[in-house]
């Protein structure tokens, strides 16, 4: 599992092209992989943002937020991932829904691309509202107006596009047509909750891509467990994609929390091994 390519698209945040011609062959939007960095590291699930058949290679975009996330940014081109899985989760259902509006949030954005790309391909009319806490870290805005017949960007300091947060303009559009076949978000479990309140009186059909805490990603440990309309569902063999007005979000909320001492537990000591090797010359 050899990278091929790195990019830096933001601060810490990199792409990666990965060679792993079996996955790429298979992929569909909103599937994802698990891949482990090394063999006694952890298993993370990431987004494949796109599969290139020819090459034999996909892209993945991740957002160095804890421990293995971080160790993934160590890594340079001819390096090679101890393992990848995939393709996993159910692909996003794909047609066309007339008129439709793509949230995305944050790395959430990576996410959203290979959806825009689909819909747009299957004739949806498609609007896109990005948003981002500064301008640096709303990614991949070229890429996803190239998918889009109306864009608009937010960030919560008015660094790029308008001041504020995407429900501002889901909420203004909403005002104006609930004539939408459908609604998609991804991003942070805060916003996708916001959006299914927003879309829930107009009753727009909503998707949200869930983040639960996966472990195996193939239905067996019961770590992604969500409640959606009151049964129990696991997110990566049923999910990733749910009906955002049936999701238990407090209770995702809540399990999100769970492992949080254990994280700060792991970047310490990272941070640590880090210095530690930085001080002996190594990178
Ligand atoms: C289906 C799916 C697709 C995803 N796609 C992307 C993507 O394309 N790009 C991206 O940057 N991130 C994506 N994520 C989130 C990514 O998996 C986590 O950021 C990553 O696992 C963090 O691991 P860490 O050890 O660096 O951080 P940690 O310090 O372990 O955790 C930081 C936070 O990351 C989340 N997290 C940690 N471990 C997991 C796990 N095993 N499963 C899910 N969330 C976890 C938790 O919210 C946690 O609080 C996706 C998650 C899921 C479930
Ligand atoms: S990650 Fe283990 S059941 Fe879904």
């Amino acid at each position: 599992m050899k990278i091929i390519e790195k990019e830096s698209i933001a601060q810490n945040l990199t792409k990666f092209v990965v060679n792993a011609p079996l996955i790429a062959r298979k992929t569909l939007p909103g599937q994802f992989i698990v891949l482990m960095v090394r063999e006694e590291g952890e298993r993370i699930p990431l987004t494949v943002v796109d599969a290139d058949k020819k090459r034999g290679c996909i892209t993945i975009i991740f957002q160095e937020v804890g421990y293995t996330t971080k160790l993934m940014g160590r890594l340079n081109e001819g390096d090679s991932l101890y393992s990848l899985v995939g393709p996993l989760g159910k692909p996003t259902p794909i047609k066309n829904y007339g008129k439709v509006i793509l949230l995305g949030g944050g790395v959430g954005i990576a996410e959203l691309l290979p959806v825009a790309n689909a819909l747009k391909a299957a004739g949806c009319n498609v609007t896109s509202i990005l948003g981002g806490r500064t301008a640096e870290l709303v990614i991949l805005k070229d890429q996803v107006k190239r998918y889009s017949d109306e864009f608009y960007i937010t960030t919560d300091d008015g660094s790029l596009g308008e001041k504020g947060i995407v429900t501002d303009i889901l909420n203004r559009l909403l005002k104006k047509s609930h004539d939408y076949g459908l609604v998609f978000c991804v991003g942070p479990v805060s916003m996708m909750k916001a959006v299914a309140d927003a879309t829930r009186q107009a009753k727009i059909k909503t998707i949200v891509c869930l983040n639960p805490i996966m472990i195996d990603g193939t239905g067996m440990c019961g770590g992604c467990r969500v409640t959606v309309a009151g049964e129990m569902k696991f997110a990566c063999v049923d999910g990733p994609d749910f009906n955002g007005h049936e999701v238990d979000f407090n209770e995702l909320i809540s399990r999100q929390k769970r492992f949080v001492q254990y994280e700060k537990h792991s970047m310490c000591k990272l941070d640590a091994q880090i210095k530690d090797m930085k001080a002996e010359g190594g990178r």
